[in-house]
C-alpha cells in the first residue's frame, strides 16, 4: 500500500474511525500504554497516533507526542486533546513514520497501534522507532498478524489485494516482521476479541553512542 493510498483511505475513514475501530480495539491501547507508560515523567512517542484514541490513557506527568500521516485523523486527535484537556500531549504532528523529523534517541518509549499493517515498508518504520527511542528504552506494538487458524488465514489471503481500499494488509506476517524490523520482542501477548490481535513488548537494544 503506497502513502498516497493510506492518506486518502484514513481521509474516507476519519469520520466514523471511533465508531468502528474505538471501544473494539481499547484492551490492546490500553495495555500498550500501561506497558510503555511505566514511570514518572517519560517522554514517549506515539506513532500513527490516528485520531488520539489512546491519549487519555497516559499518565499526566508523561509527556506524549502523536504523528500521523493523515492530517483528517490528526485534526481529530488535536480536537480530543483540546476537549479533554490533556495537558500531558506535547503535540501532535502531520509525518511519515518512515521519516521521523526527530533526533536519535529523542524518546523514552515509543508505540505504534495497528499501524505496523499499514505502512508501506515496514522494515523502515521499525528502523525509524528503533532510532528515536533511547537505548534501553521500550518499543510496544500492537497489529494483527496473519492467522495460523487454517480458515482464517484463508480469509485473510482472500482478502490481500484490498488493502489499497481496507486500510491496511491482513495478511501482514509475524515471522517476517520478527525477521526484518531487527526489533528485539521480550514479550508477545494476543490482545483484543478473541486474542485476535498481538502486543509485543520490545526493547530497544541498540548501542548508547560513545562520546
Ligand atoms: C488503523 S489506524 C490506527 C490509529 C490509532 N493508532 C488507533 O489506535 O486507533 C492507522 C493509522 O496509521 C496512520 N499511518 C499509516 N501510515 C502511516 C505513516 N507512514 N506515517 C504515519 N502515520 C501513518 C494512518 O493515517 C492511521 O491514522
Amino acid at each position: 500500500m503506497e502513502l498516497n493510498d493510506t492518506i486518502r483511505t484514513y481521509r474516507l475513514f476519519s469520520g466514523s474511525y471511533d465508531f468502528v475501530f474505538g471501544p473494539v480495539f481499547h484492551p490492546g491501547r490500553k495495555a500498550a500504554v500501561r506497558i510503555a507508560n511505566d514511570r514518572p515523567g517519560q517522554r514517549i512517542l506515539e506513532v500513527g497516533v490516528g485520531t488520539g484514541l489512546s491519549l487519555p490513557y497516559f499518565r499526566p506527568d508523561s509527556r506524549v507526542v502523536g504523528i500521523d500521516v493523515s492530517a483528517e485523523m490528526l485534526e481529530r486527535a488535536k480536537r480530543r486533546a483540546a476537549r479533554l484537556k490533556l495537558s500531558h500531549v506535547e503535540g501532535l504532528h502531520l509525518m511519515d513514520a518512515e521519516n521521523l523529523e526527530f533526533p536519535d534517541n529523542a524518546f523514552d518509549a515509543v508505540l505504534a497501534l495497528y499501524v505496523a499493517s499499514v505502512v508501506p515498508n515496514p522494515a523502515r518504520f521499525a528502523a525509524e522507532m528503533r532510532r528515536v527511542c533511547m537505548p534501553g528504552g521500550t518499543i510496544v506494538i500492537v497489529n494483527h498478524f496473519l492467522s495460523d487458524n487454517i480458515l482464517l488465514h484463508f480469509i485473510e489471503k482472500r482478502l490481500a489485494p484490498l488493502a489499497r481500499h481496507i486500510g491496511f494488509h491482513p495478511d501482514f506476517p509475524l515471522d517476517a516482521f520478527r525477521r526484518e524490523s531487527g526489533l528485539s520482542i521480550r514479550e508477545e501477548r494476543p490482545s483484543n476479541l478473541f486474542g485476535y490481535w498481538k502486543l509485543l513488548r520490545c526493547v530497544n537494544e541498540k548501542r548508547a553512542a560513545v562520546h
